[in-house]
């Protein structure tokens, strides 16, 4: 009996030392297992006398219960202490204020071309679109740019290389022009926004920038509903009345006359500054009328329609609006700067 007593004080406290659940099933077949204490125990009743064999079985059965409910609380005991360091580990406090999500905006310059498109609907024209890819057709000589002008070099245009220099990224918007006017006859009054591409970089030139082209043309347009559409335009524009503006008279191949317009600088107000080159003026498009040669190149009759075209940079007018002194921010993705126009 003693015996038995002692080697079940001695498990259990082998059992209470164990804390993981592989030595403890070590443990349990140490006294339970085929060829455990208990087990060979149970064998030798058969050398007792029938008398005594009874009682000892007894005894040794209830041993072996004893030992099975000690190890099935162990075992417990060492889950659920293994959980509670899990969850303390992976503890999370539901008070926490959330991240969030971030909310997108749109970027300055869609908001300045959908301010030129809105205020250009409003005043009758439909807006129409061009390939980004074009051909030196279109882009050139369309517009009555001979083969030997300056705009052609390789270093003013990305060319694609398809053996023939064919393609190009195109420079300007006014190729959109010539493929409305191949199709429709006047009178024809749209707009053409779009992202162009240069060889260009500096505070106020990017090498992808936007345009948006404007062409009107019906019997009797004149250079002063020029002036007047454009004039009025960035007037509602900027929401400026007083904002100063000039025609710069200039030369482009496909109008005649032709005219730069400048707005006065927004960031010197007109005084010379590194913006606008010190002149106190920032130019903002190119127009002038339809030469006769673009509008028989559709087969437009040049006798019976006139019109008037421009092409006007759409980050220019964002400058403008929003007072910021270096285009090239519109385009380094800088979150803390295109934060601000949201
Ligand atoms: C043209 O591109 C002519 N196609 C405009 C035109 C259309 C004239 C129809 C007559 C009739 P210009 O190269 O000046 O012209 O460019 C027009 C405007 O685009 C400029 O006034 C300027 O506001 C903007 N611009 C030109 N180059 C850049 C550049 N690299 N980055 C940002 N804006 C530019
Ligand atoms: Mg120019």
């Amino acid at each position: 009996m003693n015996n038995l007593e002692n080697l079940l004080n001695e498990a259990i406290s082998l059992f209470d030392s164990i804390d993981n659940t592989t030595e403890l099933e070590q443990a349990k077949a140490h006294y339970l297992g085929k060829r455990g204490v208990l087990t060979e125990m149970l064998r030798g009743l058969g050398k007792l006398s029938p008398e005594e064999r009874p009682a000892m079985g007894g005894h040794i059965n209830k041993l072996k219960k004893a030992l099975e409910k000690t190890i099935d609380f162990r075992r417990e005991t060492i889950l659920s202490k293994k959980m509670e360091a899990q969850l303390t580990r992976e503890a999370l406090d539901v008070s926490l204020s959330g991240r969030g999500l971030g909310m997108g905006g749109l970027h300055p310059v869609t908001r300045t071309l959908e301010r030129i498109e809105s205020l250009f609907r409003s005043i009758g024209f439909t807006v129409v679109s061009g390939p980004e890819i074009e051909t030196d057709f279109y882009n050139f000589t369309a517009l009555n740019i001979p083969k030997n002008h300056p705009a052609r070099a390789v270093h003013d245009t990305f060319y694609i290389d398809d053996g023939k220099n064919e393609h190009l990224l195109r420079t300007h918007t006014s190729p959109v022009q010539i493929r409305y006017m191949q199709s429709k006859r006047p009178p024809i009054k749209i707009i053409a926004p779009g992202r162009v591409y240069r060889c260009d970089s500096d505070v106020t030139h990017t090498p992808m920038f936007h345009q948006v082209e404007g062409l009107w043309v019906d019997e009797n347009v004149n250079f002063s509903a020029l002036k007047g559409v454009l004039v009025d335009f960035i007037k509602q524009f900027s929401e400026h009345e007083e904002l100063s503006t000039r025609f710069r008279p200039s030369f482009f191949p496909f109008t005649e006359p032709s005219a730069e317009m400048d707005i006065s600088c927004v960031m010197c107000n007109n005084k010379g500054c590194r913006i606008c080159s010190y002149t106190g003026w920032l130019e903002i498009l190119g127009c002038g009328m339809v030469h006769p040669k673009v509008l028989k190149y559709v087969n437009i009759d040049s006798e019976k329609y006139i019109g008037f075209a421009f092409g006007l940079g759409v980050e220019r007018l964002a400058m403008l609006r929003y007072g910021v002194n270096d285009i090239r921010m519109f385009f380094e993705n800088d979150l803390r700067f295109l934060k601000q126009f949201n």
